[in-house]
């Protein structure tokens, strides 16, 4: 990068690190270093300070931060509205006509649809009343199974709107997956479409959305027409969107709710086979989503900010919806796929609407480096001026190609650690502030605390790798439990290191006495295959339901594009013969039972796997084999003659 001198400073250690330009500090909300150690000095005043610039609160809270191991509050006793501070307060300035979302479809041959401040206010209190006539009050659950359309940020804030949690779905999770869900959440209602498009192709969902609803609490399923295609609705249960739209009132007032709330639920994969519903409150969340929003993506009026996740994850719900609406800033959604009609699909979108803030995951960075650069070239993207990145690890080959070839050697690469369960960004640098540093995500953000711990509890040095923590007082937007499973919720967060840290089951390196840190990964069986969040034991349980699966192992392989990807190990059942087309048959049973994403990059016909003498099996062999590591010690097995077999079989 010789010629964009200004991004860098003489290293010490001649390491590549870029800092910010004049002009991105000129422009930057946050600018100054002291930042950190201000709000270190008092966080909890810090976050009350922001909670009350960036939101209207019906009513003040009485305490700020209350913190009874393992459980914290924020805001406590305070009154706010989620979906008021996303629209009503904006509606009510000169961003009443501003976009609020803009929508791509797929199709090339069909409209784009621009939602307006007001616009989106009249729709989502419009369908609050359609929710409020199907039976919803405040407390309960509604599911969401909708794809990147409007209706999925319509029917989230209506939820907010009048108080009920919404459980988003990922559209590409299979329905028995939604079954599951919706199941946990007992919800009532489930809003889905007929359909969508990917690469071309009108997608069903309906159908899926039937046998998720099917044997569940569901009494009603609103079905927005997005494809038209031929869908079978259930008399009494089944009502079309627009017809409910079209009798629906549209004035609604937003229910007053405690800071302490449940805003959503959202599933999100564990170790075990059963997703847990991660619950999210809805003053804290709204805090972070804003301010995070705010200063890690310098995000200003005048922005289009593209996130490219699913609503379906965590990244859409915060980054997609609630964050920059939030902040009255203009969201882009695009339903379909990034390599459809062309592989430059995304370039085209940035050109034709100007989008400055470009946020997307180092898996789809890898596929785009693949498809190469000429696919960019052809596009103006010079309205680019920050890019940030989310999901895993970015390697940095990536980094440097993510910052020349889209960034144009402009814009700096926030690289925001995060998850489901911390609801916003917590380790990335800030835009003004900086180092932007290939590999490293950056310093805990303002206000919150982390620490890297070794095996036994003590902080490591600098420089040493160990287990990523955080400190009281723990971010306002932090996951507020485990949906009816409080045992989870210790057992997962706070058993490790003991009530006085959370536990982020994530490996990380100090890199610097500054705080920077570099994350390296999971360290327990969560993969993430192409940045989405799977469960190796999900895709096990997946496997063991087909009738030729006496007993499987399912673990994590590298991926040049993917990062992460399943590889199962599978023993038949006696009688079953091995044979391709029963192998074909297990990965469209994980696709059946999970969806498309968990799809096992490769399945291991064995005869046995390598246990233990107590039977147990032996998953560090297993994960040696896959990244093709040396295998070590196997005396102690039960049957180290199923280790050679194995060697053979994956080509070691
Ligand atoms: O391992 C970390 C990885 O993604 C996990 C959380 O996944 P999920 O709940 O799906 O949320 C993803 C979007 C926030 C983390 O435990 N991860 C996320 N961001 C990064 C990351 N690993 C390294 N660098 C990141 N920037």
């Amino acid at each position: 990068m010789q010629e964009k001198v200004q991004w860098v400073r003489e290293d010490p250690k001649n390491r590549l690190v870029f800092w910010p330009t004049e002009e991105m500090k000129k422009k930057a909300w946050v600018s100054d270093e002291s930042i950190y150690t201000k709000a270190a000095e008092d966080p909890v005043a810090f976050w009350a300070q922001r909670a009350k610039e960036g939101l209207e609160w019906f009513e003040p809270w009485k305490e700020a931060y209350i913190w009874k191991p393992p459980f914290y509050k924020w805001f406590v006793d305070g009154k706010i509205n989620a979906a008021y501070n996303s629209l009503d307060r904006h509606i009510k300035t000169w961003r009443k006509n501003k976009a609020a979302i803009i929508w791509e479809p797929e199709p090339v041959n069909q409209q784009k649809r621009v939602l307006t401040y007001f616009d989106l206010y009249r729709k989502v209190c419009k369908f609050a009343n359609v929710l409020k006539g199907l039976g919803v009050e405040r407390g309960d659950r509604v599911g969401i199974y909708l794809p990147m359309i409007p209706e999925v940020q319509i029917a989230m804030l209506a939820c907010a709107r009048i108080g009920a949690p919404h459980s988003v779905v990922f559209s590409a999770f299979s329905g028995e997956s939604l079954r599951n869900r919706m199941k946990d959440a007992e919800a009532n209602v489930l809003v889905t479409a007929d359909g969508y498009y990917r690469r071309g192709k009108g997608i069903d969902l309906k159908t899926n959305a039937d046998i998720g609803a099917e044997n569940t609490s569901i009494e009603h399923v609103v079905v927005v027409k997005r494809t038209g295609a031929d869908v079978s609705m259930s008399e009494g249960r089944d009502h079309w969107w627009h017809k409910l739209m079209a009798k629906a009132p549209l004035h609604c007032d937003p229910e007053p709710m405690d800071s302490e709330d449940p805003l959503f639920i959202l599933y999100t994969s564990g170790t075990t086979g059963k997703p847990k519903g991660i619950i999210h409150d809805t003053g804290g969340y709204s805090t972070v989503a804003y301010w995070t929003s705010k200063w890690d993506f310098d995000l200003h009026d005048e922005d289009i900010f593209w996130c490219t996740a699913d609503i379906g994850w965590i990244t859409g719900h915060t980054y997609a919806c609630y964050g920059p609406l939030l902040n009255g800033a203009t969201s882009l959604i695009y339903e379909g796929a990034p390599n459809y009609p062309e592989v430059d699909r995304w370039w085209q979108i940035v050109e034709k609407y100007g989008v400055t803030i470009f946020y997307t995951a180092p898996t789809a960075i890898r596929m785009i480096l693949r498809w190469g650069e000429e696919w960019l070239k052809k596009h103006d993207l010079s309205s680019i001026r920050l890019l940030g990145s989310v999901g895993e690890p970015i390697n940095q080959d990536a980094w440097m190609w993510y910052f020349k070839n889209v960034g144009g050697g402009r814009c700096p690469i926030i690289d925001t650690w995060w998850q489901t369960e911390t609801g916003a960004t917590l380790i990335n640098a800030l835009p003004g502030i900086g180092p932007f540093i290939p590999t490293v995500a950056g310093r805990s953000f303002p206000g919150t605390k982390h620490d890297i711990y070794d095996e036994t509890g003590n902080p490591v040095e600098i420089g040493e790798g160990g287990y990523l923590v955080q400190k009281s007082p723990f971010a306002p937007g932090m996951l507020r439990g485990v949906y009816k499973d409080p045992d989870r919720y210790r057992a997962q967060y706070w058993s490790v290191y003991g009530d006085e840290a959370y536990y982020t089951s994530d490996g990380a390196i100090w890199w610097d006495e500054s705080g920077n840190i570099r994350l390296t990964g999971r360290v327990d069986d969560v993969m993430k295959v192409a940045g989405h969040r799977m469960s190796t034991a999900e895709v096990e349980n997946a496997l063991t339901q087909h009738s030729s699966v006496a007993e499987c192992a399912v673990v994590a392989a590298p991926h040049d594009i993917k990062g992460e990807v399943p590889v199962a190990f599978v023993v038949l059942r006696q009688g079953q013969t091995p044979s391709k087309d029963l192998e074909a048959e297990l990965i469209q049973q994980v696709v059946k039972v999970i969806g498309p994403t968990a799809k096992p990059e490769r399945i291991v016909l064995t005869d046995a796997l390598p246990k233990t003498r107590s039977g147990k099996i032996m998953r560090r062999i297993l994960k040696a084999l896959v990244k093709g590591e040396t295998v070590g010690d196997v005396t102690t097995l039960m049957n180290p003659e199923a280790v050679e077999d194995l060697k053979e079989k994956v080509g070691q």
